[in-house]
């Protein structure tokens, strides 16, 4: 039977808070892709382990993040927003991956090597075999599209890999899912830096902005962003800064490259900047605004959670159970 709306899957790991580069390179298009897609998004808190994590905290930020995905505009009645570590089925589908992916593979992870090289005192076995619990989560659902920043990409092809190379031996038993990025903020970078992507653990507070910072905050973060010497407005390689900003006014207003140029033509750095500190603020207040109402409400997102960790674990193991069948494993009598 042909599904009534294609699938989509995406998620975030549970670490730190948001940035714009996480809002506009995968969140802002979840929001503008919901309605026409069935949607899973998960809140990735296994995948937060290959960090350590202290208790108490990581809590809280798995509840944070799960209430910023509602603030940003997914109706949980709508969509199926749970947590991963709640679905017992992702780790049991990633061990059975495990065993169809090879070491080969994921030494080519460029994710990996850099993030090994960063926490050279913790390179543990799950961040090696971190794509495959990636894929055991796209490929749960039979998604057929996976909206990710560009970071990700290298993640989606290895997810596609497995799939292809199970379905080449059992059947047709998962959906190959395609990448989705967007447009102008497939990779936002740092502000400080614009060679260097924009990511929740610079130790330079100028160099990201927060979901959550407060609009001073993002305006003087805009305003101090690094940029070259010149002062035409423009979008190219040899501008790495202005570019960045340029996809960042450009992902929230809709406007291409060249409506920016031709809207700050003349008008110089300083206006432009205000300009994008002031858009961004705008975007983000009333995601605030949500925000703190929802963290008071307890109980209903505890509600959400509930509900929608039972839809999620009934889709799962239905993509599970097929899977232990074609492969032999039995259930407990
Ligand atoms: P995470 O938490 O590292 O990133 C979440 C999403 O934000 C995007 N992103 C960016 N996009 C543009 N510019 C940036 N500077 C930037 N920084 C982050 C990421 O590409 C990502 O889309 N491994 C995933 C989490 C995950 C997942 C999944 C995603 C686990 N299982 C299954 C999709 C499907 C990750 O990178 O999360």
């Amino acid at each position: 039977m042909e599904k009534e709306k294609k699938i989509l899957y995406s998620g975030m790991q549970a670490t730190g808070t948001l940035t714009i580069g996480n809002y506009l390179g995968a969140l802002k298009n979840w929001v503008d892709l919901c309605e026409e897609y069935e949607c899973f998004y998960g809140v990735m808190d296994l995948h937060s382990l290959t960090v350590r994590q202290e208790p108490a905290q990581f809590r809280k930020t798995a509840k944070n993040l799960y209430a910023l995905y509602v603030a940003a505009g997914l109706d949980p009645q709508k969509n199926c927003i749970y947590y991963q570590s709640h679905v017992p089925a992702h780790a049991q589908l990633c061990w059975i991956l495990n065993c169809f992916t090879y070491m080969g593979e994921l030494n080519r992870m460029t994710q990996f090597k850099d993030k090994a090289a960063r926490h050279e005192d913790n390179v543990n076995a799950g961040l090696y075999t971190y794509p495959v619990l990636m894929a055991a989560d796209i490929l749960l659902y039979q998604a057929d599209m996976v909206p990710v920043g560009a970071d990700q990409k290298q993640h989606l092809e290895i997810c596609r890999d497995i799939a292809q190379r199970f379905n080449n031996l059992y059947g047709e038993v998962f959906t190959i899912p395609e990448p989705y990025l967007g447009k102008a903020g497939a990779k936002i970078m740092s502000l400080q830096d614009p060679q260097k992507k924009m990511s929740k653990s610079d130790e330079n507070v100028n160099a990201t902005i927060y979901l959550l910072d407060d609009r001073d905050t993002i305006i003087r973060k805009c305003k101090r962003a690094v940029t070259d010497s010149d002062t035409v407005v423009r979008y190219g390689e040899d501008k790495p800064g202005i570019s960045n900003l340029m996809d960042i006014y450009g992902s929230i207003t809709g406007k291409t490259a060249k409506e920016i140029e031709a809207e700050f033509d003349g008008r110089g750095y300083g206006e432009f900047k205000m300009a994008v500190g002031e858009t961004v603020a705008d975007e983000l207040t009333p995601l605030q605004k949500r925000y703190e109402d929802l963290l008071k409400d307890k109980e209903y997102l505890a509600q959400c959670i509930r509900e929608n960790d039972a839809k999620a674990a009934h889709a799962a193991q239905k993509t599970l159970r097929k899977v232990q069948k074609k492969i032999g494993l039995t259930e407990s009598l």
